[in-house]
């Protein structure tokens, strides 16, 4: 449930070019590490984030006060241009058909690996969801993808999605050994440098340690560049 103050309405993202995420509308902001239990993952919370009604984000992986923005994106040059394709999910995603649900895969991947389960990932769970429960764990699967790559389908085509507050969340990453993306839940409306929008998503991963090829998303290169923010 959200609260009064809190509806959503005038939340925002802003990305300031050549510089951070510009945060708008009392968006609350949490921490988040991604933790593995058996063969699949859950998060645990971190530590307790300051909550302010706007606040910049760092983008160029370079703030000393991460996940805040310290300045360090002007004295370090960041350039920060924006390459992710503004089409939208529906034309990007391509259309993988199971026999009991379907599965929309944009190919973003933050490597959150939430799309693995304890038989098999979100692709041999679809391929095989005509086997006993298969079909739940597929959905699972793809509806705790945190970058919103999959998309659960059932087969009168519907879109599965779980239902987000707007939210965000930075992630920490031990068992690579990495600080991964941002994590934005909820349709917050998310604008380019150059005021165009981005479409709105009830899930998506920004990218922070400003390496990126699908920028401003993640594509989870912060695990090549081995990125930390402490
Ligand atoms: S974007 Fe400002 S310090 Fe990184």
């Amino acid at each position: 449930m959200q609260s009064m103050e809190n509806t959503g309405k005038d939340m925002r993202i802003r990305i300031v070019k050549n510089g951070p995420y510009r945060v708008s509308g009392n968006v609350p902001l949490t921490e988040k590490i991604i933790m593995p239990i058996g063969n699949h993952y859950v998060f645990k919370e971190g530590r307790v984030l300051p909550q302010s009604e706007n606040y910049l984000l760092c983008r160029c992986g370079r703030s000393k006060n991460a996940p805040f923005c310290d300045g360090a994106h002007a004295k370090s040059g960041f350039t920060g241009i924006e390459t992710a394709s503004m089409l939208s999910y529906e034309d990007r995603a391509e259309f993988l058909t199971g026999p009991e649900i379907d599965l929309l895969d944009d190919d973003r991947c933050a490597f959150a690996r939430f799309c693995d389960r304890e038989q098999g990932n979100a692709w041999e769970l679809t391929d095989q969801s005509d086997q006993p429960g298969y079909r739940e764990e597929a959905i699972i699967a793809a509806s705790e993808c945190p970058a919103g790559r999959l998309v659960a389908v059932d087969k009168a085509g519907n879109r599965i999605e779980p239902e987000h507050a707007p939210s965000i969340a930075v992630i920490q990453d031990p068992e690579r050994g990495v600080s991964a993306g941002i994590f934005v839940k909820g349709y917050i409306p998310i604008e380019s440098s150059s005021g165009e929008a981005y479409e709105a998503r009830n899930r998506v991963a920004l990218c922070r340690c400003g390496r990126s090829g699908k920028t401003p998303f993640c594509d989870a290169t912060h695990i090549l560049v081995k990125f930390l923010d402490k």
